[in-house]
């Protein structure tokens, strides 16, 4: 009797040691001095295809026929069109997937209302601006060429 009650101590023990020691591992993920989270994930943070395969590609082709979006190609023609320089394009981009809203768009209005309005894409800032800038770098000027001469399919 006596020495269950012992072992149960010591057990409630080890478990708040586990607690403590929880609290402490995981620390504040936001820390801006943490390197340790921030090199084991920069790889893929920083690599906007694979972001792209991972995240987006169930929906957006890279370029026609579409699935459920535009194609990335002529995503990033309009955005092309909309802005001059890349750092505001991805920064709209980057907007525009945390909160999409149908007056941001930079797509025609064909496009929402053909496959509805992007659902947020709830990912760090940092991932979606790199996904963003590979987007942007899809531009493709020949199918640009065929896009302002031919049909509007889209
Ligand atoms: C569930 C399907 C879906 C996923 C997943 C998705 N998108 Fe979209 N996206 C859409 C649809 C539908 C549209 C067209 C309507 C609109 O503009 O909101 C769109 C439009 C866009 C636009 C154009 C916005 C504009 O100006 O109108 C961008 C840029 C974009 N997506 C980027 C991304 C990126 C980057 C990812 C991955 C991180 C992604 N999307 C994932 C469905 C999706």
């Amino acid at each position: 009797m006596k020495n269950r009650m012992v072992v149960g101590r010591y057990m409630l023990f080890a478990v708040s040691l586990v607690c403590i020691t929880g609290v402490y591992g995981c620390g504040s993920p936001q820390h801006p001095s943490d390197n340790k989270y921030s090199q084991g994930v920069s790889k893929e943070m920083t690599n906007g295809e694979q972001l792209y395969k991972r995240y987006c590609s169930r929906c957006h082709s890279l370029g026609p026929p579409p699935k459920f979006g535009p194609p990335v190609k002529g995503i990033a023609i309009h955005y092309r069109e909309a802005f001059a320089d890349k750092k505001e394009a991805v920064e709209h981009m980057v907007a525009f997937m945390q909160k999409p809203d149908a007056a941001m768009s930079k797509c025609r209005p064909e496009a929402i209302e053909r496959f509805g309005l992007m659902p947020a894409m709830n990912l760090p800032e940092e991932k979606l601006r790199a996904v963003s800038d590979w987007f942007w770098e899809q531009f493709d000027p020949e199918l640009k060429r065929r896009h302002d001469s031919g049909h509007h399919h889209h």
